[in-house]
């Protein structure tokens, strides 16, 4: 399914963290289609994981300052302007119980899941308000409003970065800067059809939906929405 915008981003200089991953191929792509720049990120992102010649790949790790820092650097360095920032890092983990999750998958889902996010927004905000209508959009999960048995890491990180978004978008109204986060549900994504293989995949959200609303918020249309939460949860609402 194409992601296609009615208005043209050109001009515009977009960050897509986790650029290669399930959802942010379909964002990438999306404001590839609608004629931004686009630096993607990841730990093993690929120059030709894009075939388009506004794409850039840039490998980084933003789980920790210097990673998230170095990467902004290197952006604002070769584009001179960052406009918007498209965060879908993010990860799952689930299975154990309070009583029962280990520190390993506590720090992990929080360095994924919140350190990420705060590190990407610390080290991208200055370049975005310069613009005077920066956007961000991240990425957070049903999950954070709606914590169920056995994903209590999972469920805390994700609420916690919703948390961390409004806070921007409190604090960066001045500069027309809008922060916004998409809650998905379940997504039709490569890697839940191996590890669901029997789940009723229809009532799964097609990540090029969540891809078409990150674009239009990110766009001229979406300037008055700024510090929501949206939830995108298919047919299972
Ligand atoms: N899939 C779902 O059903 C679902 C449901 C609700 C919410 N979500 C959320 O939606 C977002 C996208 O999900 P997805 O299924 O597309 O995830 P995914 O396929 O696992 O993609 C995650 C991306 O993040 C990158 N990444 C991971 N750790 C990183 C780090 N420390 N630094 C830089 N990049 C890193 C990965 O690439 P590298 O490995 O190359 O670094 C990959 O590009 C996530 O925030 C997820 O929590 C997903």
């Amino acid at each position: 399914m194409a992601v296609r915008l009615e208005q043209s981003m050109e001009g515009k200089v977009v960050l897509v963290t986790g650029a290669n991953g399930g959802l942010g191929t379909y964002v990438t792509q999306g404001f590839l289609d609608a004629g931004a720049t686009v630096v993607g990120t990841s730990r093993e992102i690929q120059q030709s994981d894009f075939s388009s010649p506004s794409f850039t790949a840039l490998a980084a790790e933003i789980s920790s300052r210097e990673g998230a820092k170095s990467l902004v650097d290197q952006l604002v360095a070769r584009f001179g302007r960052l406009d918007v920032l498209a965060h879908t890092v993010g990860g799952f983990a689930g299975g154990q119980s309070i009583v029962d999750t280990d520190d390993d998958t506590f720090q992990r889902m929080f360095d994924l899941n919140l350190n990420s996010v705060f590190h990407i927004l610390r080290a991208t905000i200055p370049a975005l308000r310069q613009t005077g209508n920066g956007r961000i959009v991240a990425i957070g999960s049903r999950a954070a409003l709606e914590p169920g048995p056995g994903v209590g890491a999972y469920s805390a990180s994700k609420a916690a970065m919703v948390s961390l978004i409004r806070t921007v978008a409190l604090e960066n109204k001045d500069a027309g800067l809008t922060a916004n986060v998409i809650l998905p549900g379940t997504m039709d994504t490569p890697a839940n059809r191996k590890s669901i293989p029997n789940a009723d995949v229809s009532k799964w959200v097609q990540p090029a939906t969540v891809a078409k609303l990150v674009l239009w918020l990110a766009s001229e249309a979406g300037k008055d929405v700024n510090g929501s939460v949206i939830p995108v949860y298919g047919k299972d609402a």
